[in-house]
């Protein structure tokens, strides 16, 4: 999915993620707690999300607060990680400027020495949040650019109200 955060000053910017879950709580994704995106949401815990499906014309759209996923969530999702990407999760200093490709490779091979007779922990800085949905949007292309658009709106004490809106 394309997420999007924003800095306190109101500075956008956009990544793809992998959703890796979709469950009560909301949308979970795992990335490096120290990057940009994971900066953005340190100083203001939104975000919005965008689902695309060009084949089936569909769109989703999710906005929602942020918040960190359970130590014990991002470790048993890091556990099931294939080792190269366990290691690269340590090797990389996630939106650092780094000098070269080379510098990767070493500390990938350093990560892979240390860890070479033991278990590869989840590091500290690395793991999952969750996206809470106060605002869901279905799209669904259709003749005449009369698409069809659905939105689901958290409600204050209603639960969700759900409205058509105009393409
Ligand atoms: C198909 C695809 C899947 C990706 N999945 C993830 C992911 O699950 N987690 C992640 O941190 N970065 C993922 N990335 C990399 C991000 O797009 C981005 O480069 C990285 O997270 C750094 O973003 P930031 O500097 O805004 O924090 C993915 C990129 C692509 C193209």
């Amino acid at each position: 999915m394309t997420l999007a955060t924003c800095t306190a000053e109101g500075k956008p910017s956009a990544r793809i993620v992998l959703l890796k879950e979709l469950n009560k709580e909301g949308l979970v994704f795992f990335t490096n707690y120290q990057g940009h995106k994971a900066k953005d949401i340190l100083s203001n815990p939104y975000a919005a999300a965008i689902l695309f499906w060009a084949d089936l014309e569909r769109q989703v759209r999710v906005e929602g607060q942020v918040k960190k996923a359970t130590a014990e969530r991002s470790d048993s999702y890091f556990k099931s990680r294939p080792q190269l990407s366990k290691l690269g999760t340590w090797a990389s200093p996630q939106s650092s400027v780094i000098p070269n490709r080379k510098y990767l490779e070493q500390l990938m091979t350093m990560f892979n020495e240390k860890f070479k007779d033991k278990e590869t922990e989840r590091p500290a800085n690395w793991g999952g949040y969750i996206i809470k949905p106060t605002l869901v949007e279905f799209w669904q292309g259709r003749e005449s650019r009369l698409h069809d658009r659905i939105q689901y709106r958290l409600g204050n004490s209603d639960g969700w109200i759900i409205e058509r809106l105009a393409p």
